[in-house]
C-alpha cells in the first residue's frame, strides 16, 4: 500500500469538513473520489498533500505518517499535487513551463520524466512547445499542469478535478492520458464528480458526501450501483 488515510478530520477554523475519512491506494492503481459540489474533494486533497492539515488521525505514505508534515515536505517525500485551479507561469513557455519542475528524488528506481518523454505522452505539448503558457486554452493548461507535476517524478499524484471546466474533447484525451501513465505504473488518486468519467479511467472509487465516506468499491460495482449513484453523485 502506497497510501493509507485513516480516520483524519480536517477543519477550516471551526468548521469540521471531513470525519474519519479513510481511504487506502496501492501502487500502480487509479483510484477516484466522487462526491458532489462541496462534498470535502478539495478539502481530503490539500489535506492528504499537507497544506489544510488534519487536526487528527494519520496520513501514511510509504510507511511513514506525514499527519502534519508541511507540503514541501511532503512533496520531497513523493506526493505530486494537481490543484484544481491550475498554477501555470503565463510568460512562460510550455518547454520552460516543464524545465523548471524537473526535480529528480535521490534513490529513484524509475527512469525520470524528462521533456522528451512528456512530449511522447503529450503530443499536443510538444506542438505547443513554444507557446506561451497565458496563451494556452483551459484544457491545454490543465494538460500542462499534469505534465509539469509529472516532471517532479512523484511516486503518488493527486489530481484535483482535472477534467473541470475543460471541453468534452479535451476530457476524453486527459481520460486517455491518465490510462497511459496507468500503463506506465504511476499511481493515481483524482476528485471528481460525474460517474462517466471516473468508470473510464478509475480502478476503484471512494465516495465522499458532507465530509464522510458513505461507499467504497470498484469501479465495475460502482457502475451496477443506482442506488449510490442517485443518492451521492451526478449521473
Ligand atoms: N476556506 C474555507 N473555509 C471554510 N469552509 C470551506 C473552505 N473551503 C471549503 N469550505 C467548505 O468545506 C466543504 C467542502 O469543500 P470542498 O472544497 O472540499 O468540496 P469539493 O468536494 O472539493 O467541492 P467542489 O466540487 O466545489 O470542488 C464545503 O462545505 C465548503 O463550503
Ligand atoms: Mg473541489
Amino acid at each position: 500500500m502506497i497510501l493509507e488515510v485513516k480516520n483524519i478530520n480536517t477543519f477550516y477554523s471551526t468548521s469540521h469538513i471531513l470525519f474519519d475519512v479513510s481511504l487506502t491506494i496501492n501502487a500502480g492503481e487509479i483510484v477516484c473520489l466522487l462526491g458532489r459540489n462541496g462534498a470535502g474533494k478539495t478539502t481530503t486533497m490539500r489535506s492528504i498533500m499537507g497544506l489544510t492539515p488534519p487536526k487528527t488521525g494519520s496520513i501514511i505514505f510509504h510507511g511513514e505518517d506525514l499527519k502534519g508534515k508541511p507540503p514541501y515536505y511532503n512533496a520531497q517525500k513523493g506526493m505530486g499535487y494537481v490543484p484544481d485551479n491550475r498554477l501555470i507561469f503565463p510568460d512562460l513557455t510550455v518547454r520552460e513551463n516543464l524545465e523548471l519542475a524537473a526535480k529528480v528524488p535521490k534513490n529513484m528506481k524509475r527512469e525520470p520524466w524528462t521533456t522528451d518523454s512528456i512530449y511522447r505522452v503529450f503530443p499536443l505539448l510538444k506542438n505547443l512547445d513554444k507557446r506561451l503558457g497565458g496563451y494556452l486554452s483551459g484544457g491545454e493548461q490543465q494538460v500542462l499542469t499534469l505534465a509539469r507535476t509529472l516532471m517532479g517524478n512523484p511516486d503518488l499524484l493527486l489530481l484535483d478535478e482535472p477534467v473541470e471546466g475543460v471541453a468534452p474533447l479535451v476530457v476524453k484525451d486527459i481520460g486517455s492520458h491518465i490510462l497511459k501513465l496507468k500503463e506506465m505504473g504511476e499511481t493515481i488518486l483524482f476528485s471528481e464528480q460525474n460517474v462517466e468519467f471516473a468508470t473510464r479511467t478509475a480502478d476503484r472509487a471512494f465516495v465522499i458526501d458532507r465530509g464522510r465516506i458513505k461507499h467504497q468499491c470498484t469501479m465495475q460495482e460502482l457502475c451496477e450501483d443506482d442506488e449510490i449513484k442517485k443518492k451521492y453523485l451526478m449521473i
